[in-house]
């Protein structure tokens, strides 16, 4: 069976979804890899290590038309569906609660879609392939940097002859695999952090990390399942804005992560609190795409700096600033997906598996994953809840 590396063609995508290093272990398991010329050099990884290891190199339309299976980050653009063949399979990040219709598309044209995003992620086995959080880790890091980079002051507390810096004050809001690594990049990098989450077992998480964490007064407990946020009510979420107004203006450096799944981003950080922030403030707020993000005046993709002085980046792809390391993580997370399914050589589904059935989400020309497939009944159309 032959196994295709595709090159990104989403703007800004400089990973890529397999490192030389994965090579080995796919030969091993009887599956020849072909690589799409110059899939890693976003990446730093040249198509000679891929070669080294073991791949062909081939240009982009003998990519599709010889690979049983592709390897990608993001879904195929128009151009390189038209270029994928029936029966093929597609794993990476497909996205299928955001955007249902695209998947349905995907199984008209009898493509079998493979989500990484989809793994049931509380599952011991499926850790190793549990891409969402390879990611997330990625970007909470980053995110930090950014900020650092932004902010016109040191992060750690410095004690020179020419005087005293006192450390940033960083507020972390969503303690989730991003947050947690937020907390202890801005830890590492000297500053005092606080963090707030809506579910309360983040609190311990926090604090391990050296975070003080913060109990809001209206003590919501978002808890919902599967480890995951709910969406507040607008009482609820008009109580947490109002007494976060106050912490945020107490801060330099917000970092949000906040995301509630299948759902638009909640706003934590309302204008009125930015207006209250001092300025050379910086927000990063990592939850910003199309959908709107935890700011209300984050605009996507961009940096924006309000007439108080308060810098807001609204990121849209931190992982891919990082690519070489980002693809590494996602390289081990993607190619562990596959050897699960793979039995002497060829691809077996048990859709009785846990893994299988949650990733699986077209095969035979339908639409067979139970959340997506209730997405795309009548009643439950149009993509993400407000
Ligand atoms: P996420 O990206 O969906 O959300 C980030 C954070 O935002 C979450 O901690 C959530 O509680 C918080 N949030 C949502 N609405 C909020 C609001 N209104 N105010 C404040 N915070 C809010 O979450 P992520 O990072 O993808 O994963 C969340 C959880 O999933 C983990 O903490 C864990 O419980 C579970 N998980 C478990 C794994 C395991 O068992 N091995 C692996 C990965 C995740």
């Amino acid at each position: 069976m032959k196994v295709g590396v595709a090159k990104e063609t989403a703007p800004e995508e400089r990973r890529v979804a397999l490192a030389p290093d994965a090579i080995e272990k796919l030969r091993a398991a009887n599956l020849s890899v072909l690589v799409e010329r110059g899939a890693g050099a976003g990446a730093s990884f040249p198509d000679t290590d891929y070669a080294e290891a073991g791949a062909r190199i081939v240009p982009t339309t003998s990519l599709y038309s010889q690979s049983d299976v592709i390897l990608r980050i993001h879904r195929p653009s128009p151009a390189e569906l038209k270029l994928c063949h029936p029966d093929q399979v597609i794993i990476g990040m497909l996205a299928p609660l955001l955007d249902p219709a695209a998947m349905a598309e995907l199984a008209r044209l009898h493509l079998t879609a493979i989500s990484l995003d989809a793994i049931p992620r509380t599952l011991s086995r499926s850790q190793s392939m549990d891409a969402l959080s390879s990611q997330a880790n990625v970007a909470g890091y980053k995110a930090v940097l950014v900020a650092a980079e932004a902010f016109g002051r040191y992060f750690p507390l410095l004690t020179t002859p020419a005087g005293t810096a006192r450390p940033a004050n960083v507020l972390v809001l969503g303690v989730g695999v991003a947050g947690l690594q937020a907390i202890a990049t801005a830890r590492r990098l000297g500053a005092q952090v606080k963090a707030y989450d809506v579910r309360p077992e983040t609190r311990e998480q926090a604090e391990s990390l050296g975070a003080q964490f913060i109990v809001l007064n209206s003590a919501i407990d978002g808890a919902g399942q599967g480890g995951y946020a709910r969406a507040l009510t607008p009482q609820e979420q008009a109580a947490q804005q109002d007494e976060l107004n106050d912490i945020i203006a107490s801060h330099d450096v917000v970092i949000t992560t906040a995301q509630v799944p299948g759902r638009r981003p909640p706003v934590l950080v309302t204008a009125n609190a930015v207006e209250c922030m001092k300025a050379g403030s910086i927000i990063v707020d990592m939850a910003a795409s199309d959908l709107g993000g935890n700011c209300e005046l984050s605009k996507p993709g961009k940096v924006t700096t309000t007439q108080n002085g308060v810098a807001i980046h609204a990121p849209l792809n931190l992982p891919a600033s990082m690519p070489t390391g980002a693809s590494a993580f996602y390289s081990r997370n993607i190619s562990n997906l596959l050897l699960n399914f793979v039995t002497l050589g060829e691809l077996r589904y048990d859709f009785e598996d846990e893994i299988t059935a949650a990733t699986v989400i077209t095969y035979g020309g339908k639409v067979v994953q139970e959340a997506t497939r209730k997405l795309l009944q009548p009643a439950s159309r149009g993509g993400a809840k407000a």
